[in-house]
């Protein structure tokens, strides 16, 4: 039997390929009460205790119907709007590969400059999104499958400041506080510009970043520069995505059009804020090592849902509701009061955030050591509101902080859209 068919038919409690006990590394049984209390792990990374019990019975079916390919003519030439009242790139459906790329504003950089600036990238953007080379493109040829293309900007507190429009700054739009789980880096952290560029295809990320850039080179200086991917255009119409711990990831988001889609956008107020919405991006390390180390049932207890089908431990299918009450066999609840699940948890729809992360994965070191993790990106009307109240609570106490580290942070507000002959940031300098 492969490797890879012995996983994904191991159960709890059965023997694996190395003899052990399924569910933990080390053949001994896993405390479910050990996650419970925090401090589950041990040198080494594996988990102590006893009793992983009836919580996870780990169900790994593959879905029975495999999801139809798209053809693949239409990724390269499906286009998304580059004008509108309301910026793209935040409610479109995620594209498989992105680019983030933060700026720091040149000294002497000031409000008419950035106009400048921002007239020219927003001219680039939408001619590149709409499948046309910019002007005076060097690679024209790079420039004619859009797939998506779609170049979202964002202004960070220090742009306010350059532009003399301090009054301007949406207030949630701030450095961050300090969290107990953050091991920051400066090389990802802050930024007065970022341009989230977002496409189905690589080749039209890397174009359209070397133009923009290009063209932001008078103004400012790349800070740094964050590539993401998802699963490929078509690969899986319609599922939620996967990060590299293998969960569905973005169930719970809000769905575009539904109430809860009001909590991304700010919805009414002056016109430079009206249609306008934030953005944080984190960049988060995720240990794969130390989490291969953990048996199948563990994983699904540090997040609450099934690794198959992203169900709730109380539920079947993905979109069930969890039931945060219900209790096992051992008394303890099934979802763990510290899943990520329980602590991310928000059901006043305005409190929601739209996450809309991408995958990194370096080069793995010359020991084979990963450098794997998400560039997480969460949408909200609000930071103060509704992003930092779920950032407390699970920098105080969430299972999956055991495997994942917040290396880099930067916010961002992300300004109304621009109609056709405008630019993007005009209400705000304006
Ligand atoms: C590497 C870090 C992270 C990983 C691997 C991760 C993974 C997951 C997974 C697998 C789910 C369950 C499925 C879903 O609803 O998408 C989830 C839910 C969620 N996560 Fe994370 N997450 C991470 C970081 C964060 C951060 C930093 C925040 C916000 C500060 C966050 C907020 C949420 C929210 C709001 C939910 C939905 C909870 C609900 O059901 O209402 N996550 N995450």
């Amino acid at each position: 039997m492969t490797e890879r068919t012995e996983r994904s038919e191991g159960r709890e409690g059965m023997p694996s390929r190395h003899g052990m006990t399924e569910g933990s590394p080390t053949g001994r049984a896993v405390s479910r009460r050990g996650l419970l209390t925090g401090g589950a792990l041990t040198v080494g990374g594996t988990l102590a205790g006893a009793g992983a019990g009836a919580v996870a019975a780990t169900r790994t079916d593959a879905p029975a119907v495999r999801p139809e390919p798209v053809p693949v003519a239409q990724v390269g030439d499906a286009v998304e709007p580059f004008h509108g009242a309301r910026q793209s790139g935040v409610t479109t459906e995620p594209q498989a590969h992105a680019a983030f790329v933060a700026f720091t504003l040149k000294p002497g950089v000031d409000r008419a400059a950035l106009g400048r600036m921002l007239r020219l990238l927003s001219d680039d953007a939408a001619r590149l999104t709409q499948g046309r080379p910019s002007l005076a493109d060097t690679e024209p040829e790079l420039g004619l499958l859009p797939a998506r293309l779609t170049v979202t900007v964002g202004f960070g507190p220090g742009l306010y400041a350059a532009a003399g429009r301090a009054d301007r700054r949406p207030a949630s739009v701030a450095d961050l506080p300090a969290f107990r789980v953050d091991r920051l880096q400066p090389r990802w952290t802050g930024g007065d510009l970022l341009l989230q560029i977002c496409a189905d295809d690589p080749l039209t990320v890397a174009h359209a970043q070397r133009v923009l850039v290009k063209d932001s080179r008078p103004f400012a200086a790349v800070r740094w520069v964050q590539q993401g991917f998802r699963r490929a255009a078509g690969a899986e119409p319609g599922r939620t995505q996967r990060n590299l711990f293998g969960q569905l990831d973005g169930t719970a988001n809000p769905k575009p059009g539904t109430p809860a889609d009001t909590a991304v956008w700010v919805t009414d107020g002056p016109r430079w804020l009206r249609d306008s919405t934030t953005l944080v991006v984190r960049r988060i390390s995720m240990n794969l090592e130390t989490w291969d180390l953990l048996g199948r049932a563990d994983r699904e207890v540090a997040v609450g849902r099934r690794l198959d089908t992203g169900a709730p431990l109380t539920g079947a299918a993905e979109h069930d509701e969890p039931d945060f009450a219900a209790l096992g066999p051992d008394g303890l609840t099934v979802i763990p009061d510290f899943s990520h699940l329980t602590r991310a948890r928000v059901t006043d729809d305005r409190l929601r955030i739209l996450r809309r992360p991408y995958n990194y994965d370096g080069a793995p070191t010359a020991e084979g050591h990963a450098d794997s993790g998400l560039i997480f990106a969460a949408y909200q009307a609000d930071i103060a509101r509704q992003f930092l109240p779920i950032q407390r609570r699970l920098a105080e106490r969430d299972l999956l902080n055991e495997w994942t580290t917040p290396i880099g942070s930067a916010v961002f507000a992300v300004p109304p859209g621009c109609p056709e002959g405008g630019w993007i940031g005009e209400q705000v300098l304006g």
